[in-house]
């Protein structure tokens, strides 16, 4: 009957838009649900349930692919998207299939992982977020849609916005870490770095945030588990980087794989309809998370597929990833009164409002062009900003005798360590479209860092994870010549990410054996460890002479730890999560409660462990400088505040070493006493400086009594009266503190 629709919806477009070419937001939208309106009228029944069905391409998968005919279902109308395709022909080829060779012809979104990065990586997630730098975490956002629409893309499977306190689970790695202000700030950068202003910028991805919700909360760090949260946590710790993800104007959601409180995600109404469409507004559509609908069987919480399905579109799922539930049994459903006409409409609304909203259906190939593919991929200005998010991530957690930073003139350096000459774990996991091949080494860095007349002796020392001990001895002879170590240590890419939990959070395989071994030698040892989540490595903390912690730091990598061993940068990252002394800490992070009984060393019955202190091996918001940095004679505008003033935090700040640099100063708040009991520190506020030696600046803050309210007793979000204390240091346990009232 109609032949290429978009050409249809075009002309309308032209025709509404022609009264004011300067149209204004709200315009644009009322223009956009005409059109969908207009496409969604002419659709049959089989053509909706195909815009609700995303197959993967065989390019790149992550689980089962249950679908080999994927191109004839695309020539049939029964897909409305494809992920893990990408480069520019053969997104065209695909396209093409849907908009020529469909009825209708309404186009396909191309979605992928685009993490950190796509061709030109950045740090892991985790590492990016140590930086506490969100211009910098939004422009790394910003080049990652750069290089994925040039690429063909149009719809990442990014920010993952879960907030994670248990470093076994291997998903840490993707996230912002513990802090939910600090997740808040992230999931906002990274949303508006994707996005950009108008998502028909052919530069720009729609972005999803991941996992709704709470998946990770999974018990035991177990991927995929249970988990089982009061709704006061979820919505205090678990739901706010998504809502901020909301209010950045996110285009997609992804359900989580687990259940809450008995209720796998993907089937959760409450989470998806009542929270994120009607008290959040959510406009834009929810896809599933790999096959979860499907999983809802094995959950235990529907009797077949159909079933899943039916509870899964019902409660608000739009979209089902790789399932093909929809696929096989919706019509059924609908057939049967199930699922109601009208749920399915709106499903598709939301599909085609994002399609409409991306330019598709003006031009479906806005995202082939083969001349961005060639030069705007991998260009030096992204190679180069990925070496300074690289450096602006890596942590400096000790740092004896200021042995840190090296000069380059030094004699003879050893660099030892499984990770030291290794191209391949670079890029940590979900590095989507990154060749490791074209990673630098640490090795290559610091030697193309040191003076000609520096001599480098390599050795691997062992393996990341087997258990041989033959090459130890080399490692050590090298070292005992040298003038100092560089121990380059920590995981393979894949111990982190989906799927990689640990119950030994320990150095892998034999390494710390090597560094016991290097460690006797009695030469001064400069750590690098590089992982996708804090390890327990309190022997190594104690033995080394100073201690890096890079994550996983991409394509840079090797320019960018001799940028800081040898002070072409001075670190300034802090860790966005707490690294524990020991496995049997966890969960351990700064925002804890008080209990009943706090910790008193000459109280055996307080809350304490018999063998270990309570304190973490390192502290959330902890990270060295090659300076230091003074706070002193911090202020508060009132000490009495009424619930309609804004409190102003002064603090001054000192650049008191010998080095300039830049300092992440954080402010904490705690309400002493509350109607439900309230954490003992939370994250409130931070501000970067940068100060040359000796350089004073006073930093300010502000708190409203909005900053203070929190889920009170009756599940109402609001502030109470009482006393508060409001901390800023520079780090969560190192701080000068105050008290002030609200009245
Ligand atoms: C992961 C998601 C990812 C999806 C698509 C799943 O296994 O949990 O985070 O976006 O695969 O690749």
């Amino acid at each position: 009957m109609i032949k290429n629709l978009f050409f249809i919806a075009i002309v309308g477009g032209i025709i509404t838009c022609a009264c004011s070419k300067i149209s204004s937001r709200k315009q644009d939208e009322a223009r956009i649900e005409r059109r969908v309106d207009s496409v969604l009228k002419l659709m049959t029944l089989e053509e909706k349930i195909g815009q609700l069905t995303l197959f993967t391409s065989d390019y790149d998968v992550t689980g089962p692919t249950l679908r080999e005919n994927y191109k004839e279902d695309i020539k049939a109308g029964k897909v409305g998207a494809i992920f893990n395709a990408y480069g520019v022909d053969y997104v065209r080829q695909l396209q093409r299939m849907a908009v020529e060779e469909t009825r209708l012809g309404i186009p396909l979104i191309f979605g992928y992982d685009v993490i950190h990065g796509h061709r030109t990586i950045f740090p892991i997630s985790l590492g990016e977020s140590a930086s506490w730098d969100t211009a910098m975490v939004r422009k790394a956002a910003q080049i990652a849609a750069i290089e994925a629409t040039a690429e063909g893309l149009n719809w990442t499977f990014a920010p993952m916005v879960d907030i994670a306190r248990d470093p076994r689970w291997g998903r840490i790695s993707e996230g912002a870490g513990e802090d939910v202000f600090l997740g808040k700030c992230m999931a906002e950068a990274r949303v508006k770095g994707f996005q950009g202003r108008r998502l028909d910028d052919p530069k720009t991805l729609v972005a999803c945030a991941k996992h709704f919700a709470a998946y990770g909360a999974a018990q035991a760090g177990r991927d995929y588990h249970t988990v089982d949260i009061s709704e006061r946590t979820l919505r205090e710790v678990y739901l706010p980087p998504f809502k901020a993800a909301v209010d950045a104007g996110v285009g997609t959601f992804m359900t989580s794989f687990n259940e809450t409180a008995g209720v796998p995600s993907t089937g959760n109404r409450f989470l998806l309809t009542d929270v994120l469409r009607n008290e959040w507004g959510f406009k834009g559509f929810v896809v599933t998370d790999y096959t979860s609908i499907n999983e809802m069987v094995a959950h235990g919480f529907a009797k077949n597929e159909k079933e899943a399905g039916e509870l899964a579109i019902n409660a608000g799922v739009d979209m089902d990833m790789q399932g093909a539930v929809y696929y096989n049994y919706l019509k059924k459903s609908i057939e049967e009164g199930k699922v109601s006409m009208a749920t399915v409409d709106e499903a598709v609304r939301r599909i085609l409002r994002i399609k409409f909203k991306l330019g598709l259906f003006d031009n479906p190939y806005l995202y082939c062009d083969n001349n961005r593919e060639k030069y705007e991929v991998m260009t030096q200005e992204h190679l180069d900003f990925a070496r300074n998010m690289a450096r602006k991530s890596i942590v400096l957690l000790k740092n004896e005798k200021q042995i840190l930073p090296l000069s380059k003139e030094i004699k003879t350096l050893a660099v030892i360590g499984p990770l030291a000459d290794n191209r391949r774990e670079l890029l940590g996991s979900w590095s989507a479209a990154g060749n490791w091949t074209q990673a630098i080494t640490i090795l290559e860095g610091i030697r193309n860092a040191v003076s000609s007349s520096t001599k480098i002796l390599y050795a691997r020392g062992c393996n990341i994870h087997d258990d041989t001990t033959l090459y130890i001895a080399e490692a050590v002879n090298k070292s005992r010549q040298a003038d100092a170590v560089i121990l380059v240590i920590g995981e393979a890419h894949w111990m982190s990410g989906e799927a990689a939990s640990r119950s030994d959070l320990g150095l892998p395989g034999v390494q710390q054996q090597l560094a016991d071994a290097i460690m006797a030698v009695g030469k001064p040892v400069i750590a690098v460890l590089l992982s996708g989540r804090p390890l327990t490595i309190t022997k190594l903390s104690e033995q080394t002479t100073a201690l890096l912690a890079a994550w996983f730091p991409g394509t840079m990598a090797g320019p960018a730890v001799a940028d800081v061993i040898f002070g072409d940068y001075n670190p300034s990252a802090k860790l966005p999560v707490t690294f524990p002394r020991n496995v049997g800490q966890i969960p351990i992070y700064y925002c804890m409660k008080n209990t009943g009984r706090p910790m008193d060393p000459d109280n055996k019955y307080t809350s304490k462990y018999l063998d270990i202190p309570n304190t973490p091996l390192f502290p959330f918001g902890f990270g060295l400088s090659y300076t230091s940095f003074e706070y002193s004679d911090l202020q508060l505008s009132q000490t009495i505040l009424k619930a309609s003033d804004t409190l102003q935090v002064r603090v001054k700040v000192k650049n008191t070493g010998k080095y300039s640099g830049e300092e992440t100063v954080q402010m904490y708040v705690r309400d002493l006493v509350g109607s439900v009991t309230r954490p003992v520190k939370e994250l409130k506020g931070f501000k970067k400086v940068y100060l040359n030696p000796g350089e004073e600046q006073v930093v300010a803050f502000k708190l409203t009594a909005r900053d203070l309210s929190f889920w009170d007793i009756h599940m109402n979000f609001t502030h109470e009266p009482g006393e508060f204390k409001v901390f800023v240091g520079g780090d969560s346990e190192h701080c000068l503190e105050m008290g002030f009232v609200l009245e």
